[in-house]
């Protein structure tokens, strides 16, 4: 059973990570079209695990007997300045989805929502992982600057990253 309460914060979250979704795969629409097909790639597989996130808001919240009411979302961005601009776009995003499920996990403690803190705790461990990943990509770009074959050189490596699907097909 959920507050009103959370059950309010966690609907509006799980558009949140809808939004997340549209964004990166604007980013990897964005990159094939100027040619980075690595890091088209890399954001498509970015587009895939949020749409993970989103579902595994999804299920929670209708395992806890809630049903979810998808809002309206405000257009991503569709053009970008460069790869890096992407990334530090990425790495700023990842920091405001990580503090809204810091803010998700305080609201927990505070109403004594164990079931819910349990569930939150998956995305508080994958934040880390999500900004430390942008943060070592940001490294790399600012290294080769303008450089077109270190660029060249970092797309090859994005492309290299494949999405792993939720291990036993279930989202929660
Ligand atoms: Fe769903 Fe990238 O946070």
């Amino acid at each position: 059973m959920l507050s009103k309460n959370m059950s309010t914060a966690l609907n509006r979250h799980l558009n949140t990570e809808l939004y997340s979704a549209h964004l990166y795969l604007s980013m990897s629409s964005y990159a094939s079209s100027i040619g980075l097909k690595g890091a088209a790639s890399w954001f498509m597989v970015q587009y895939q695990e949020e749409m993970v996130h989103f579902m595994k808001f999804y299920t929670y919240l209708n395992s806890q007997g809630e049903h979810v009411s998808l809002g309206p979302l405000d257009a991503p961005p569709g053009e970008f300045k460069s790869l890096l601009d992407m990334y530090e776009g990425t790495l700023k995003h990842e920091m405001f989805i990580t503090r809204c499920i810091n803010e998700l996990t305080e609201l927990a403690v505070t109403e004594k929502d164990h079931a819910t803190q349990i569930f939150l705790q998956w995305f508080v461990t994958e934040q880390i992982e999500e900004e430390e990943n942008d943060r070592e990509i940001i490294g790399k770009l600012k290294l080769v600057g303008d450089n077109g074959y270190g660029l060249l050189m970092i797309d090859s490596e994005l492309g290299a990253r494949v999405f792993t699907p939720p291990a036993t097909g279930a989202v929660a």
